[in-house]
């Protein structure tokens, strides 16, 4: 193998630099060629290649985003989308291909293996929901975005002796919502993978001002509820003056943490001795400290879940 690609597909996450960078110099180093495509299977359809070296990825190891950009492509979901990207891949000589994006673009890449294209996936989405690594590329950074946003939440909620309910992302995860409620702490975390009881939330908040809090913190999976529904359910049931913050796309963006660009540096330059290895059609994690490489089947057939004694803990500390 002698001329690899990468790209970046899907929700962009901070420390996709930093897996770009990997995958650019560990190629360099093993004597590679390396190009990258923008714009994610978008641009691979449009032949969007651009040739990397070591100069390309200078200072980008702290930047959030992608210098690759990325994008969401429905054309790729078609044969006739598969096909063209095929061909640009041979046009351009390219061998081997690292994908870095979350579920959605390994299921391309399973696509691209179908017509005989090595692949190697590297989970870079804030949204941790990929078995086969403890964690995905941006989840560390986007749990610390979210408790820095809840730390301010509280000052404010408790000069008020407000209750607040904060709206964080994952999909149809709640790692996130689970890991900074935790961290945080949350008088209530709402998550898709338990049942939203609001009954049992306004119960709770009634309870945190019996006991003496000065405010409560709900802290909600946009896949559990909506942020406004459930501050609306609890003003309503309790008379408390309640608030919401959505946090949206601030979950996306900003420095990398230590643990997303040592994780992103690791798991870059482990996808490049896979394709040279000719280990293809599956994703590099790292599970316990180790590198394992999991089948895309695999990887995406198990629905990672979240751990439940960390859930109950959650909630024996907010007491
Ligand atoms: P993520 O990788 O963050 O989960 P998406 O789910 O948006 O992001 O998927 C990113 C891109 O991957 C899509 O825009 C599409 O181009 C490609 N993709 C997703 N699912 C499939 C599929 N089943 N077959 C082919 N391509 C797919
Ligand atoms: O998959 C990452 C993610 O941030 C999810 O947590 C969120 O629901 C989604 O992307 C938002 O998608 P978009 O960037 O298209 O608004």
């Amino acid at each position: 193998m002698r001329r690899i690609g990468v790209l970046t597909s899907g929700g962009d996450a901070p420390g996709m630099n930093a897996a770009i960078r990997a995958v650019v110099r560990k190629g360099i180093y093993e004597g590679l060629e390396v190009f990258g495509i923008e714009h994610g299977y978008a641009g691979l359809i449009r032949g969007e290649f651009q040739p990397l070296d070591r100069r390309s990825v200078a200072d980008i190891i702290h930047r959030g985003g992608t210098i690759l950009f990325t994008a969401r492509s429905e054309a790729f979901k078609s044969p006739e989308g598969q096909a063209e990207a095929v061909a640009q891949l041979r046009r351009h000589e390219v061998e081997g291909l690292v994908v870095i994006g979350g579920d959605g673009s390994f299921r391309g890449a399973m696509a691209l293996e179908e017509h005989g294209v090595p692949t190697v996936g590297v989970p870079g989405t804030i949204d941790n929901d990929l078995a086969g690594t403890d964690t995905t590329i941006g989840f560390d950074t986007s749990v610390n975005t979210a408790i820095q946003a809840i730390d301010r939440i509280r000052d404010t909620a408790t000069a008020h002796e407000r209750t607040f309910v904060v709206e964080v992302m994952g999909r149809n995860s709640g790692f996130i919502a689970l890991m900074a409620g935790l961290a945080d702490g949350a008088e209530s975390i709402l998550v898709p993978e338990e049942p939203v009881d609001l009954e049992t939330v306004c119960e709770r908040v009634r309870a945190a001002y019996r006991s003496g809090k000065r405010h409560s913190i709900i802290v909600v999976a946009e896949g559990a509820a909506r942020g406004f529904e459930v501050a609306q359910k609890i003003q309503e049931k309790t008379g408390l003056d309640t608030r919401v913050t959505v946090l949206g796309h601030i979950q996306r963006g900003g420095p990398p943490t230590a643990m997303d660009r040592l994780l992103a540096s690791q798991l870059g330059a482990a996808a490049v001795d896979a394709l040279l290895q000719g280990r293809r059609g599956c994703m590099a994690g790292l599970v316990h400290g180790e590198i394992r490489f999991t089948p895309y089947e695999q990887a995406l057939a198990e629905r990672k879940d979240i751990d439940r004694e960390t859930y109950r803990l959650a909630a024996i500390l907010a007491i």
